[in-house]
């Protein structure tokens, strides 16, 4: 098969390399992936909001199956656009993409189908949002309707603060994305991710994954795209996952063919495991970025073959089984990010940094002259794999160290959680 991946992050890296390993594959192409992944694929400089040009890219290829990682392009109708012209296609309609485009939308439908999330209410002007807060009181969570790139949420630890994001929100801090704004409850309890591929009809459950946030040690400082993360959650235990399908993941496969936006592609629901059960907190339509990292790691089948069943609607014959094993990948960030990461600086050292069991997947670089550079905030997701989440970790640090490239930085604690939960358990 021909497949071109659409993105360019650590994530298409990741999809990339397991692509690569697939016997049903000749041919990869990435646009416009980037320089990690030029061992696995054709890199192929598209302009990806270029609908047409990426339509007539996979006419004049014969592309059998397109594999979109970002959520931008699916959100602006690139999935349509190509099964409009025949083309077969891994990801959410523009329709679909509303449970990641919309936090308002998500939140309706979760009403309407009795899901699990927390209580909330939409707002358009301010002054109603306010006197919502007002009521509710502190702690309580403003989050603006868009996509915000991972910056529209606020979680309120007071009244003022509250009140603050909504003027924040409304002054058009976020764009068009802050038109409308979701006010929440706050949930306690701990974070999960969990992945499932979507033919339509079928969910098939696709690994659970926990993340870090912030860019500080002991989860401290802004948020960001995600400094690590590692897979399995040891809190998704098979009854949790197997109340998560039921009360939340299959009422949404249901509510959106009962819409006319049947699901395919990858729902992430982002939970929180509270006292009294999974809540959904928000969905995303595409993997994770580094949870996808992790997930391709411990995956033992086949991708491309799950990929184009999920396009096919032919998931309900398919299993996905993965090793055993903790994955866990470490993000090396260029220093400033998230606000202002330093750019042009030279990564050395990255062929001797993995090993057996490790691998360094490229998010943010270029080619310079023929060296590495960074190009982004998130540079590398040095990702591993072991017995244990202690062995995971102490394996992708070690490779971290071989890195030359002291205008990056990374935090050195990623795993904690799991890592504790070893430690307590007597494992070592
Ligand atoms: P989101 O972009 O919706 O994933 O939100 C970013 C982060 O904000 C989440 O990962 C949570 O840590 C936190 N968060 C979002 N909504 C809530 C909520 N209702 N209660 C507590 N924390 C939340
Ligand atoms: N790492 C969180 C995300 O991809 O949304």
């Amino acid at each position: 098969m021909n497949v071109l991946l659409i993105g360019s992050g650590g994530r298409e890296h990741a999809l990339a390399w397991k692509l690569a390993a697939s016997p049903l594959l000749t041919k990869l192409y990435a646009a416009p992936g980037n320089p990690g992944m030029a061992g696995e694929a054709e890199l192929i400089p598209l302009d990806i909001s270029d609908h047409e040009a990426v339509c007539a890219f996979c006419t004049g290829k014969k592309i059998d199956l397109v594999v979109v990682g970002p959520e931008a392009p699916l959100v602006a109708g690139i999935a349509d656009d190509l099964r409009r012209m025949g083309i077969k296609v891994f990801g959410a309609s523009k329709a679909a993409a509303r449970l990641e485009g919309s936090k308002g939308f998500t939140k309706d439908l979760c009403a309407r189908y009795g899901i699990p999330t927390a209580a909330y209410g939409r707002f358009s002007d301010a002054e109603t949002a306010k006197a919502y807060v007002r009521q509710q009181g502190a702690p309580i969570v403003v989050k603006a309707d868009g996509l915000a790139a991972g910056k529209g949420v606020t979680v309120a630890m007071t009244e003022a603060e509250a009140l603050q994001a909504i003027d924040d929100c409304f002054s058009g801090s976020f764009g068009a994305a802050g038109v409308e704004v979701v006010v929440e409850e706050f949930l306690t309890g701990e974070e999960a991710s969990f992945f499932c591929l979507c033919d339509g009809t079928t969910a098939l459950p696709f690994g659970t994954a926990q993340d870090h946030k912030q860019v500080g040690e002991g989860d401290t400082g802004p948020n960001t795209g995600g400094m690590g993360a590692y897979s399995p959650a040891p809190v998704m235990s098979p009854d949790m996952v197997s109340r998560t399908m039921k009360e939340i993941i299959e009422p949404t496969m249901r509510g959106m063919a009962e819409m006319g936006s049947p699901f395919y592609g990858v729902l992430f629901a982002g939970l929180m495991i509270t006292q009294s059960g999974p809540k959904l907190i928000e969905y995303n339509v595409r993997f994770g970025d580094p949870e996808c990292q992790v997930l391709m790691m411990r995956l033992k089948d086949d991708l491309l073959v799950l990929l184009e069943a999920a396009a096919d609607g032919q998931l309900s014959h398919m299993s996905a089984r993965w090793r055993d094993e903790t994955a866990l990948t470490v993000v090396v960030a260029a220093k400033g990010y998230p606000a202002t990461p330093l750019k042009g600086s030279v990564i050395r050292g990255l062929d001797g940094a993995a090993s057996d069991g490790v691998e360094v997947f490229h998010a943010g670089t270029s080619l310079r002259d023929g060296q590495i550079v960074a190009n982004g905030g998130r540079v590398l997701n040095v990702t591993a794999m072991a017995k244990t989440a202690i062995e995971a970790q102490r394996l992708a640090y070690e490779a971290v160290d071989r890195i030359d490239w002291p205008e990056g930085f990374c935090r050195r604690d990623i795993g904690w959680r799991a890592v504790d939960r070893e430690k307590r358990a007597g494992v070592s």
